[in-house]
């Protein structure tokens, strides 16, 4: 008996043994998340020999991209690769991409991939190269250290998104982003498997798509900053290469002053019109009962659609505040003799020319969801955006589109300029687990896709608007609606942001540039720590009115290096919840404070010698305070000691205080700080 025992011995102890190490294996750090996967036994070891070899039907793209792949991880592991082309099939491929046709940037392409990383070889197979391109993304972002040496885990990959439409809309209206912004940007996308690239190309404060048939556009509404057809053609092949489809929004008829200010006999209103450079809502709106509005636009809207080959083209529509067409005797006797009650009516007419328009063209029609009525060919798609401060149900217009036969997207809940926490952005699902909605109605939500609205953004800060936060966005729409752990989308945050910085994204590094311009040859250190625990004023509260900045305003300051959901903000309140729970001890959270009360004393001789930032000052000493009151209410905590009455006060008053924001930006330890006093008065009672 002796010997099985044994031997039973044994083998318990290697199961424990293997059932401990899967355990321990059993989370990955990718983002977005696979729909579906499974971590095996083993590892494969990355080596300068790796082949890779592309089988199939295919894009060439894929080939390029492969190659684009092993830079990368060369890059990321410090092998020297010997090879660097990889063209079709090679023999002794380590690595094999499988593709079974050519992908087309269309709705509804299959973006699906399987992934097999065993201890001798890879296999990735793909029904298209788009989806073999995103499959190449999770394996990048699955590189490990193990013994030494750079791995691949071995993991079984099953994947595909559960949205078709997952976007980015930038803004380049407000502020001209160039070439180089929206190419790091879109390798940013590619990285966490977003399609969509859509280019807000006028507005009332500029207008940038270089137009042959309309020279004075860009002369007189862009300030020299616009995109050439050069320009354009390289963004489309940039976006091609990454499986994105480029989508232009050329906005009518409001939000139209820039193509006013060129040709101002097709505004509602006799004037000349300049070129805004507020943010805002404003009047001039394009002339719907002018043919010569018609005849432009028909010429417009057909040079745009010969240099964009996507079918879908949006045409704004949002926000038209009708006081021009109000004010204009012609337009109201237009109305009347077209039996149109409303002015949505009469823009409605609008659209349906433009409808008209863009069918002739081979265009879809896309707009913002102001665009919406019965009288529309289903073939528009809505672009859901209002919400809350609307005073409209969020994703309202999104299922009105749906149930009415629309193909819709959403952006509601997706504005990155609102400086809202990835969490917020994260707990958005285009289709709510509880959505009352047919089978057919839910498949008409393509997806949906960020805004990036740059009335308050250069390109130096753009990249940290969007990154990382939209990588919690880009998991909400390629991953299964049941992956919404916040916490453990809080863990792979960070992860997914040290792998953008490696595309050369600079939402880490733009910072520093702009605190060392502000410390005037100063340390930063004391900068860095106040402004780690700052966000940017959030909604629309940093630009009150829309007039407090100007396009041209300076967006290099205090409030532009600070940025949304300051993690060390949100760790400090994490840990002091932990901490009053009795989870964890005070020791940490002491460290952190007593270098939180020392930093105003060192900011002093800062701001003397940098006036711009005497807006901080009060902020400075507030942070400081709050952090010395929380030291002291840990230290009554720990004694179980009462303090006095006056000292309550005055902590809740420095509290009320300490909501001032500076320099347009609001300090985020006061929920942790109020939660340590608040326990005080909890344990007095
Ligand atoms: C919008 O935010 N006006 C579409």
């Amino acid at each position: 008996m002796a010997p099985l025992k044994n031997i039973l011995r044994v083998v318990i102890l290697l199961l424990l043994f293997t059932v401990n190490a899967l355990a321990q294996k059993q989370t990955v750090d990718l983002m977005p998340l696979p729909k579906n996967y499974s971590l095996e036994e083993g590892s494969f070891v990355i080596r300068k020999d790796l082949i890779i070899s592309v089988i199939g039907e295919y894009d060439d793209r894929i080939e390029k991209e492969a190659t684009r792949f092993l830079r990368r991880l060369d890059e990321k592991t410090g092998l020297f690769f010997h090879q660097f082309q990889v063209e079709g099939k090679v023999p002794n491929a380590t690595f094999e991409i499988f593709v079974d046709r050519p992908g087309k940037l269309d709705l509804h392409e299959a973006e699906d991939y399987s992934l097999t990383v065993s201890p001798d070889k890879i296999s990735l197979s793909a029904t298209t190269d788009i989806g073999a391109i995103r499959g190449l993304e999770t394996l990048l972002q699955l590189v490990q250290v193990e013994d030494q040496q750079y791995v691949f885990p071995a993991i079984q990959i099953e994947d595909e998104p559960r949205f078709t439409w997952r976007g980015l809309m930038m803004d380049v209206s407000r502020h001209y982003m160039p070439l180089g912004v929206i190419f790091r940007n879109m390798d940013a996308m590619a990285a966490v498997k977003l399609n969509t690239l859509h280019l807000h190309l006028s507005d009332d404060q500029g207008f940038r798509f270089e137009t042959k048939a309309f020279p004075e556009l860009i002369k007189e509404a862009s300030e020299g900053n616009y995109y050439s057809r050069e320009d354009l053609e390289e963004i489309l092949v940039y976006a091609h290469q990454r499986g994105i489809r480029v989508i232009p929004e050329i906005d009518v008829p409001g939000h139209a002053t820039a193509m006013l200010v060129a040709f101002p006999e097709l505004g509602s209103k006799d004037t000349t019109y300049i070129l805004e450079q507020h943010a805002g809502i404003f009047d001039p709106t394009l002339d719907p009962t002018n043919e010569e509005v018609y005849t432009f636009l028909e010429t417009l809207f057909a040079e745009i659609a010969t240099v964009f080959p996507n079918p879908i083209f949006h045409i704004g529509g949002d926000e038209n505040n009708g006081k021009h067409w109000d004010a204009n005797p012609d337009i109201q006797a237009f109305k009347k003799k077209h039996k149109l009650k409303t002015n949505h009516e009469v823009q409605t007419h609008f659209n349906l020319r433009l409808q008209q328009m863009l069918n002739k063209l081979g265009k879809r029609m896309m707009g913002w969801e102001e665009i919406m009525t019965d009288k529309l060919e289903k073939t528009a798609i809505i672009h859901s955006w209002r919400g809350d401060w609307e005073g409209i149900p969020p994703k309202t217009s999104l299922y009105n589109a749906a149930r009415s036969g629309y193909e819709t997207v959403l952006s509601n809940g997706y504005y990155l300029d609102l400086m809202q926490p990835a969490s917020a952005h994260y707990a958005v699902d285009p289709i709510s687990p509880d959505a009352d909605l047919t089978a057919a109605e839910k498949e008409r939500i393509l997806g949906g896709e960020m805004c990036m609205w740059s009335e308050l953004v250069v390109p130096e800060t753009i990249d940290s608007r969007l990154w990382p936060r939209g990588a919690a966005i880009a998991e909400r729409l390629w991953s299964p609606g049941e992956v919404n752990d916040v916490a453990d989308m809080y863990r792979r945050l960070p992860i997914i942001s040290h792998e953008l910085e490696q595309l050369s994204l600079e939402h880490k590094t733009a910072r520093a540039v702009i605190l060392r311009k502000l410390a005037q040859g100063h340390d930063v250190e004391p900068l860095q720590t106040l402004v780690e625990v700052v966000e940017p004023m959030k909604g629309y509260t940093r630009n009150p009115g829309g007039t407090m900045y100007a396009m041209h305003s300076p967006f290099l300051l205090w409030a532009d290096a600070a940025r949304p959901d300051a993690p060390v903000a949100r760790e400090f309140n994490e840990k002091v919840k932990a901490y009053v729970k009795r989870e964890t001890n005070k020791d940490e959270l002491l460290v952190i404070l007593n270098k939180w009360k020392a930093n105003h004393a060192k900011m002093l001789p800062i701001i003397q010698d940098s006036p711009v930032l005497v807006s901080i000052k009060d902020m400075s000493a507030n942070f400081s305070a709050l952090a010395e009151t929380a030291i002291k209410t840990i230290s009554y905590l720990e004694a179980e000691q009462i303090p006095e009455a006056d000292w309550l006060k005055d902590s809740h008053a420095l509290l009320e205080a300490s909501k001032e924001n500076g320099g347009r930006t609001e300090l985020q330890i006061l929920q942790g700080v109020k939660l340590l006093v608040d326990q005080l008065e909890v344990t007095a009672k």
